[in-house]
């Protein structure tokens, strides 16, 4: 799943290759060589879990990637019981050299990690024994993180329930190989003032990764200028493609018509409820069932955000993609 995403990525790459000699510098120059990982012991209170289960399962799309999801459902969202295990098959099929597998998070896997090894994976997207990730795993946002956010995402994962489930060693390719020799990526905390609601807003949006998905890209994977959020990304949900909508603040094409109320309604209606992906005629990539779970005060904030976006006209079928 999240194939796009791949290309997405690759795309991205395809770009870093065209830069490739600031980049080089960049990579191997400015970047720290090592980046050890910090002396912390995190402990696991009942609000700092429950935060990190809220941003990881209902904000972040973590459990999306690292569980096995229900495609029977709209939204897929994962199945009880495989929390934090992987699986996930990022290959060819996707556009990928190599092949890796999401890996197992829960303390089966993750047990002689160290609070501050799990923190720099999710930071700064580097595994205990030392190498770069893939970046599939979104740690270019995640190193926004404010600290006491990233903190709970790791008592998130020390609190998993452990699961039985080896998965398939990484096997990257020596393209991939010499990309995971880039030098880690230091966090960078953003300093958000919570006074304003399209900052807090932007915080989540940003690294819930709307934007990746809400924003429409060429055959490379270049995102398409001045269409940021237009909508018209087709990406393969459970072998049909659909397309991402426009989340602009649009009157005719957008949701600049919509309330703030209908934008809480439109997440909040998928609270409780299963819904079969046949009854809804078609399957998405949108995690409806988990963003469902989002509070009314979060959805408010990334309402105000997109709604301070520009506004792009972009007429958006799931099922056909953008229309003249
Ligand atoms: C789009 C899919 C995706 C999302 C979203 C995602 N991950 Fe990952 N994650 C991966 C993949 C793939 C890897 C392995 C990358 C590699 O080996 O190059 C990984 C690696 C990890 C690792 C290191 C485990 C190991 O054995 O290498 C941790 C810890 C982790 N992720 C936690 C998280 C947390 C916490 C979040 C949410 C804040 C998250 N992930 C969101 C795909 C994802
Ligand atoms: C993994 C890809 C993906 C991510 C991440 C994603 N979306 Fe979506 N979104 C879609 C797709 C595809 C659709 C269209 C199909 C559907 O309605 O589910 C959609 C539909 C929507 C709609 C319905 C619009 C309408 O006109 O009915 C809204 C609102 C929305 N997304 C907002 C967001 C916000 C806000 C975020 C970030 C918190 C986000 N999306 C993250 C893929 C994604």
């Amino acid at each position: 799943m999240l194939k796009w995403l791949i290309r997405v990525v690759l795309g991205l790459l395809g770009a870093a290759a065209i830069a490739v000699v600031s980049s080089y510098v960049y990579f191997f120059v400015v970047l720290p060589r090592d980046l050890p990982p910090p002396d912390l012991q995190i402990e696991l209170t009942p609000a700092r879990v429950e935060r990190g289960t809220y941003l990881a399962t209902a904000v972040f799309g973590c459990a999306y990637c690292h569980s096995d999801r229900d495609w029977s459902l709209f939204g897929a969202p994962p199945k009880p019981g495989t929390i934090g295990q992987g699986g996930e098959l990022f290959d060819e099929s996707a556009g990928l050299s190599g092949m890796i597998v999401s890996p197992n998070i829960t303390p089966y896997a993750l047990g002689d990690w160290t609070d501050g090894e799990i923190y720099r994976a999710i930071v700064s997207g580097l595994h205990k024994d030392g190498y770069a990730f893939f970046p599939i795993m979104p740690f270019d946002v995640y190193l926004y993180l404010e600290p006491e956010d990233a903190y709970a995402l790791v008592a998130w994962v020390r609190s998993l329930e452990p699961v039985v489930n080896d998965t398939p060693p990484r096997n990257p390719s020596l393209f991939m190989q010499w990309i995971g020799n880039v030098r880690a990526i230091p966090a960078a905390p953003w300093e958000i003032d919570k006074s304003d609601p399209v900052q807090r807003g932007q915080y989540l949006a940003v690294i819930a990764g709307c934007r990746f998905c809400h924003t429409p890209a060429d055959e490379r994977q270049q995102a398409l200028p001045g269409m940021r959020l237009a909508g018209g990304l087709g990406m393969p949900a459970n072998g049909v493609k659909v397309y991402s909508a426009n989340i602009t603040p649009d009157r005719a094409t957008g949701i600049g018509g919509w309330s703030e109320r209908d934008f809480i309604n439109r997440f909040h209606n998928f609270r409780g409820a299963t819904v079969a992906a046949d009854a809804v005629g078609f399957q998405t990539q949108h995690a409806w069932t988990e963003y469902a779970q989002m509070t009314a005060a979060d959805l408010a904030d990334i309402y105000a955000y997109l709604m301070a976006q520009p506004a792009v006209s972009n007429s958006v079928d799931p099922l056909l993609g953008m229309q003249p």
